[in-house]
């Protein structure tokens, strides 16, 4: 293959390097495109052919549904590895050995307290607000309690802002959920492990000794494995540039969760719980769902298929299938939801609007049955997600401040009015 693409414009060829990853990608460096054109830029809304940035961090193959944490596969991590380990990885780029995940682990709960003030932040949230608007704001809020900026070039620096953020992020989840019922605010235990403590944090009552229920474990730290970064997603993507100003990682986290809460995103999982049960309460006719949501004029669509990159089954949401059967069975619990889901999503498979347009079932939709099981609200199934995906947003910031990458600021198409004089009021 050629190293260059040339684009020919007004009868004048244009030449731009050609750059391949290290995943036999290609794409076209067009940095010097406007220069060489006198102005020439390119529009592609949603950046669907457009890459962002050049990352280590995550590889998505869409068409053959192969994801990938630094060369390691999803599979395997979610089989092999626990949740640290591959935040770990993600953040720093090599799995740790067993003295560098402990002392990660031990740094994580040094940092594993609020301030206090925190609570009055919180107390002034109505016990209606949405979990996923309290995480934003008390994400941000920890900025007033930890203002010191982050010196990215210091290694000490970026990995204190790391475990301090990895220490407190759980504790904010659980008190999010525990506030909307009214449970006073629970510490967890340093004795525990990071999973552990979260599950004890989110659902230990205040009169009884939480018993760990290591089926309830396991579900959650693969849920969040699977959930730990995506390449340049919604939420990552905002992440970044937001961090691209050099706002500060707190904050940049905060916008992240701002972006995952659209229902388009990571709010589908809520959606998807949402949309399940409308069709049992409708006595399970998911053939007018599906109908629906081929239908044009209605805004419906199926929650929890589809997906940007995966024209294929979405890895993750092969591994949460199998999970959502084992961890039912475990639990003993017999949810009539998830034969709808697998009823919707055979049906899905053999349609043809949904084959043509390469629509499969992806993260979100298998994974609200498992957190139901748990006991997690359906509210909070979003904030689970975000509980995942703060590894990866902490790698993706980390790479592209460290990278010394420039503030993201993209073009334009103006289609607006050209010049006009100003007209007086009396003449409008
Ligand atoms: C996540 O990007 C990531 O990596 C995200 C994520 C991550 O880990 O960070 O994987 C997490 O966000 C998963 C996606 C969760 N969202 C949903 O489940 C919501 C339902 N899905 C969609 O709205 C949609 O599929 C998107 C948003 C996920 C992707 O949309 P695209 O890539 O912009 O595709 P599109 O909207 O242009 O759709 C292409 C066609 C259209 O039909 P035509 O105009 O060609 O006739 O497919 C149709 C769409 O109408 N379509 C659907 C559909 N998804 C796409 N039709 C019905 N139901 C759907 N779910």
């Amino acid at each position: 293959m050629s190293d260059k693409a040339t684009l020919e414009i007004n009868g004048q060829k244009h030449e731009f390097p050609l750059v391949t990853g290290t995943e036999n990608e290609v794409a076209i460096d067009i940095k010097t495109l406007r220069g060489v054109t006198g102005g020439v830029t390119t529009v592609d809304p949603g950046y669907k052919n457009t890459g962002s940035c050049e990352s280590a961090i995550t590889f998505l193959d869409g068409e053959k549904g192969i994801l990938r944490y630094r060369g390691y596969s999803i599979e395997e991590l979610a089989d092999k590895a626990d949740f640290l380990e591959v935040a770990y990885l993600l953040i720093f780029g090599e799995l740790p050995n067993a003295e560098e995940l402990a002392k990660f682990h031990a740094d994580i709960k040094k940092h594993a307290v609020v301030d206090d003030d925190i609570k009055k932040i919180l107390d002034a949230f109505p016990k209606a607000a949405h979990p996923m608007g309290v995480l934003a704001s008390l994400t941000s809020a920890l900025t007033a309690f930890n203002p010191t900026s982050v010196n990215v070039d210091s290694e000490e620096e970026m990995y204190n802002a790391i475990v301090r953020i990895l220490g407190k992020f759980p504790i904010l989840v659980a008190w999010t959920m525990r506030k909307k019922h009214g449970m006073p605010l629970d510490y967890g235990s340093t004795s525990l492990g990071y999973v552990e403590n979260i599950l004890q944090m989110m659902f230990k009552r205040p009169d009884e000794d939480y018993t760990q229920n290591p089926i309830l474990v396991n579900a959650l730290d693969k849920l969040l494995i699977l959930h730990a970064d995506h390449e340049q997603n919604c939420s990552t993507s905002t992440v970044r540039i937001t961090g691209s100003s050099h706002a500060g990682l707190f904050v940049s986290l905060s916008a992240g969760i701002s972006a995952l809460w659209g229902p388009l995103h990571g709010g589908a999982n809520q959606a998807v719980l949402e949309m399940l049960e409308a069709i049992k309460e409708d006595g399970g006719d998911t053939k007018k769902y599906m109908a629906k949501a081929k239908d044009k004029s209605d805004p419906f669509r199926l929650m929890g298929f589809g997906h940007r990159v995966y024209k294929n089954f979405d890895p993750r949401a092969k591994i949460i299938k199998v999970a959502a059967d084992e961890v039912l069975g475990d639990l003993g619990v017999e949810d009539p939801i998830l034969d709808i889901a697998k009823g919707l999503e055979k049906e899905a498979l053999e349609d043809q609007y949904f084959v043509d347009r390469k629509l499969y079932p992806n993260v979100d939709f298998y994974s609200g049955i498992i957190y139901r099981a748990m006991g997690i609200p359906t509210e909070m199934f979003t904030v689970m997600f975000a509980l995942g995906r703060l590894p990866g947003w902490i790698a993706q910031w980390k790479e592209m401040r460290t990278r010394k990458e420039p503030i993201g600021r993209p073009r334009q198409l103006y289609i607006g009015e050209t010049y006009r004089p100003f007209k007086e009021i009396e003449k409008r």
